[in-house]
């Protein structure tokens, strides 16, 4: 058996969440009387997981510097990018010199408030023997589609179909030379796509339903609704 590593979280949090139409970045809407990203990082900071949490936060984004949480002692700021990878890859940057190249790091997006410690300890268990790593996610439950225009042209074998949820779990060094090599690449949505297209083969972790990304204005309502449950 292998040592056991530290684990890093890094938290992209540097977009503007147009399909929200808000008026400020989709992380900053209030939410059960805190802000969608106070209570993501609360959630990942109580986990008692991670040596330090790394934060990709927009050069221009004025509403960071005013939460008290900004200046915890374990949460790093990194200057966001153009993408999602782009901020990814930042935030590991500001981990240099602190994590080990065989160290973990779980990417976790800022807009899943919901995150669960349990959710958090199961993928570390499951995986932090793995050579590789990976996701947690959700099998899926409807009929798919294969669809153009408005016309379905295939149905979807669903049997090996599952949603990608984060946190996603790699080892530092590994995920930040695969950020690098793919680069401006759009294929790229998220962490585990930049492993695959290097050839490597991540595990998914069967996660919770109630870990939802904010992505449209209802389901700021569902979170609070899980958030409640959780209680
Ligand atoms: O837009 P979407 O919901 O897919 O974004 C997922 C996460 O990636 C969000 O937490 C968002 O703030 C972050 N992101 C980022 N930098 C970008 C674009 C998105 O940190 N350029």
């Amino acid at each position: 058996m292998t040592k056991t590593r530290q684990c890093w979280a890094v938290v992209p949090a540097a977009g503007v969440g147009k399909r929200m139409q808000a008026d400020r970045p989709k992380q900053y809407l209030p939410l059960a009387g805190k802000t969608v990203i106070e209570h993501t990082l609360l959630r990942l900071l109580g986990s008692q997981a991670f040596q330090a949490v790394a934060v990709a936060i927009s050069l221009e984004d004025p509403y960071w510097p005013e939460l008290a949480i900004a200046s915890h002692p374990s949460v790093i700021t990194a200057p966001g990018g153009k993408e999602r990878a782009d901020s990814v890859l930042s935030a590991l940057k500001a981990l240099e010199g602190k994590a080990d190249e065989r160290d973990w790091v779980l990417v976790h997006d800022a807009a899943r408030p919901c995150i669960t410690a349990d959710d958090i300890q199961h993928l570390i268990q499951t995986l932090e023997q793995d050579a590789v790593g990976g996701i947690l996610a959700l099998s899926s439950h409807d009929t798919l589609k294969h669809v153009e225009g408005n016309t379905i042209t295939a149905s979807v074998n669903r049997q090996h179909i599952w949603r990608a949820l984060t946190p996603q779990m790699f080892r530092y060094g590994m995920l930040r030379a695969a950020l690098q090599q793919t680069e401006g690449n759009p294929a790229i949505t998220d962490e585990a796509s930049a492993l695959e297209l290097l050839g490597w083969q991540p595990k998914i972790v069967e996660g919770r339903p109630d870990n939802i990304k904010i992505t449209r204005p209802e389901d700021l309502a569902l979170a609070q609704f899980y958030m409640e449950q959780q209680a």
